[in-house]
């Protein structure tokens, strides 16, 4: 489904459930993240880029002050809370992702008016692929257009960072809504989490004759379930203990990780500095045109992820292996691990063979067949009617 039919489809349930045409509908896809993985919050390096589906909403502003919002992806009536009353533990489902962005927004001065809202989405949930960023910013948008917010994107993107972490409680960094609303298409984003710096890198792997394939591996991932947090953790006291304000600061000094007297901390802080070079070589390899090349990074970023970092999960390391023995250039988990997909880097003609490698991995194991769809770099969020 293009985003243009999802954008019809959440209109038309606007229509439905409200009786009214909406005033607008703004789209945010869902991201895969090259490399970089682990990164964005010890103010690192990341390289994602935008994908093709996403989240759609619906909106119109109503008179009042009150938030109405249901989702063609959630049972139930739609939810209406005040502006005004929004605080964090207020709700706690799928809804506390919009509402979060509505109470962010309005901590941070911005009046977001009455609206009524119809969420879609053609992205799969729990994927690994940021859905809820998605939610998040097509929310944003839609609330800033609607009430004349004069909010940029970049403030969009930290505002909806902060509604995440302390609206939905998810302890996260700010690849995922930077994904969502600065990615360009047929381009990755480089993302310096430290400066918020940003530069677009080409990425065409169809120019090169190759595919980047998303293996959704059917396992479901929560980021409030507390091993995303102890990670981050993690790394927050491997830096205290080096003497530096974050992991990123010694990613010229690599040696300085095994100054860590704990064998845990010392390799969570090895996966983050050498991830952040493997982003920058991979950066350095784009820009020559070798998107083959870095295939090995790509790989060598999941082993790390797998055994110093301990996120990876047995899915994603089935499907790993067996798209490498199949003849993938590399390949690799994505996103903040125990669940959710694996990217791969193949050679067109052949991703038809890795694919089915793959799903013979899964069938051995008696493992439901993983969900495989090409991953295209393209436009961010934006307004779609
Ligand atoms: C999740 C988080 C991101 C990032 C990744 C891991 O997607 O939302 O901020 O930390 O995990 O790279």
């Amino acid at each position: 489904m293009t985003a243009t039919a999802l954008a019809d489809r959440a209109a038309a349930g606007y229509s439905a459930r409200y009786g009214a045409e909406p005033d607008g509908v703004w789209f945010a896809p869902g991201r895969v993240n090259l490399i970089g993985e682990h990164t964005d919050y010890s103010g690192g390096f990341v390289l994602p880029f935008a994908l093709g589906s996403g989240v759609a909403v619906a909106a119109g502003r109503v008179p009042g002050g009150a938030l109405t919002l249901c989702s063609r992806q959630e049972a139930g009536e739609p939810v209406t809370v005040a502006v005004d009353a929004l605080r964090p533990g207020v709700t706690a489902g799928w809804e506390a992702y919009p509402l979060g962005v509505a109470w962010a927004l309005r901590e941070a001065g911005w009046r977001p008016g009455g609206t009524r809202m119809a969420v879609d989405a053609n992205l799969a949930m729990g994927a690994g692929l940021s859905s809820s960023a998605a939610l998040e910013c097509a929310t944003g948008l839609a609330l800033c257009e609607l009430h004349d917010l004069r909010v940029t994107r970049a403030e969009l993107a930290a505002l909806a960072s902060r509604a995440e972490n302390d609206f939905a409680c998810a302890p996260t960094g700010i690849m995922d809504q930077s994904a969502t609303l600065l990615c360009h298409a047929g381009h990755a984003l480089l993302l310096d989490c430290r400066s918020g710096a940003t530069e677009p890198v080409q990425l065409d792997p169809g120019a090169a004759g190759l595919a980047l394939l998303v293996i959704d591996t059917g396992a479901r991932h929560q980021l409030t379930d507390g091993r995303y947090g102890e990670r981050r953790r993690s790394c927050e006291e491997a830096a205290r203990q080096l003497g530096v304000s974050s992991l990123r600061e010694i990613t010229d000094r690599p040696d300085e990780v095994e100054l860590l007297s704990d064998s845990r901390l010392r390799r969570r802080a090895r996966h983050v500095v050498s991830e952040n070079r493997r982003v920058l070589d991979a950066v350095a390899l784009l820009r020559r045109g070798a998107l083959g090349d870095v295939g090995p990074l790509l790989t060598r970023s999941h082993a790390s992820l797998r055994d110093d970092f301990e996120v990876s999960w047995p899915e994603a390391d089935v499907a790993v292996d067996a798209a490498l023995a199949a003849g993938a250039l590399g390949a690799r988990m994505m996103g903040g691990g125990f669940g959710g997909s694996v990217l791969a880097l193949v050679p067109e003609d052949q991703r038809d063979a890795i694919e089915a490698a793959v799903d013979a991995a899964y069938a051995e194991r008696g493992w439901a067949k993983p969900a495989a769809s090409l991953a295209v770099p393209s436009e961010s969020a934006r307004r779609l009617r």
